[in-house]
């Protein structure tokens, strides 16, 4: 900087007098139109416009000048460094077009050039899973049993025990296909779970009934990484002479061995359906600490967060109301039900984090599940 400008003469300050200023500008210019790249145009920039650059050392001059002096000086300088920054940008602009230009040439890909391979294509996890799941019991003796996805309200609640005043009857919950204005006797609904298969099944086959219900279902909630409103749920169905509970908790301990592996086994905790009774959720022990981790903290488990058991879903004794209404003798027959869902449990089954990963159709998700058939 200059020493104090003590004769008040503004040209004394030499970076200050205005040809030099007009020439710092046009300098500046000169690079600017020089550049030829974003990363010359960026140097120009740093050497022209920088805290080291002659216009920003000839602005820090302004304060050694008088009070009246300094008016006039910073205006020169202010306008040379505005003309600079425009010229800057105006430049980055015509520079970035062409980059831009040239990528879309560089990166163009011929879409219409002959392709030969072609990739095989891959079921979906949880097709393969909910089919591993109808092998285990069709090698039982369960029949596979199906229904419609759009239901009669009578098949989805009423026949279940589920009365009109049930909250999951409610709009909240559930898609009703036909409005709930003018509905007779038994709306339309997708259906909410699948428990109506169970219906369809005791009135349609001979008893003993032994079914399977692998299907898609409905809710209304929200897709996010733990919901979706379109998912899949496993149901068993056993109607037959001298059912008990027991028999039950042996099917259920059979198929999480099958699919889980030696060891596995399941526990009940007492809760209510209205198709069942008793009714109990059903847990099965972690498949990978086998409840080594709970209350040991040096072994700590993500897949049970450390509880040592892992939610299925619900189960049960068939409600003898519901057999009554499919035309069963409940002093004659007994059954046991069961079901969960599909997403769930290939999500711990396979460490899915994030439910939407498996109705997005992304090859990368399912690939590496394999060629499974
Ligand atoms: N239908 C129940 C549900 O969707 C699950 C269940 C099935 C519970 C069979 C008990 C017996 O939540």
């Amino acid at each position: 900087m200059s020493a104090p400008n003590k004769s008040y003469d503004p040209v004394e300050v030499e970076a200050l007098k205005p040809e030099e200023i007009e020439r710092m500008r046009d300098e500046a210019l000169a690079a600017f139109a020089a550049a030829d790249s974003l990363d010359a145009l960026h140097e120009a920039k740093v050497a022209h416009t920088g805290p080291a650059s002659p216009l920003a050392l000839a602005n820090r001059e302004i304060g050694a000048l008088p009070p009246h002096a300094k008016a006039d000086a910073g205006k020169r300088v202010g306008q040379a460094r505005g003309a600079v920054n425009k010229a800057l940008a105006g430049r980055q602009a015509e520079l970035e077009a062409e980059r831009d230009a040239r990528v879309l040439v560089e990166e163009d890909v011929d879409v219409t050039l002959p392709y030969d391979r072609v990739a095989p294509g891959a079921r979906h996890p949880l097709t393969t899973l909910s089919e591993r799941i109808e092998d285990i019991f069709t090698a039982m003796g369960y029949e596979v049993a199906e229904g419609p996805e759009t239901e009669a309200e009578w098949f989805n609640f009423d026949a279940l025990n589920i009365g009109p005043d049930h909250p999951a009857r409610g709009e909240a919950d559930t898609f009703f296909v036909q409005g709930p204005e003018g509905r007779g006797e038994s709306g339309v609904v997708l259906r909410t779970h699948t428990s109506p298969v169970q219906i369809r099944s005791l009135l349609q086959r001979e008893l003993p009934v032994y079914v399977i219900c692998p299907g898609r279902v409905y809710r209304t909630d929200e897709l996010d990484a733990t919901h979706t409103p379109v998912f899949h749920q496993v149901e068993l169905l056993a109607v037959d002479e001298g059912l008990t509970m027991a028999d039950l908790k042996g099917t259920l301990d059979h198929m999480v061995q099958s699919l889980f592996g030696e060891g596995m086994k399941t526990r009940l905790r007492p809760n209510f359906f209205p198709f069942t009774e008793p009714s109990a959720e059903m847990d099965m022990l972690c498949y990978v600490c086998k409840g080594d981790s709970v209350g040991n903290p040096d072994r700590p488990c993500r897949t049970c967060s450390s509880e040592g058991w892992i939610e299925l879903g619900g189960c049960g004794m068939v409600n003898p109301r519901v057999l009554t209404a499919c035309g069963v003798d409940p002093q004659k027959y007994s059954g046991f039900a069961f079901g969960f869902g599909i997403e769930r449990m290939l999500m711990f089954r396979h460490n899915v984090e994030d439910m939407r990963d498996m109705v997005e159709g992304d090859v990368r998700f399912t690939r590496p599940f394999g060629m499974e058939i």
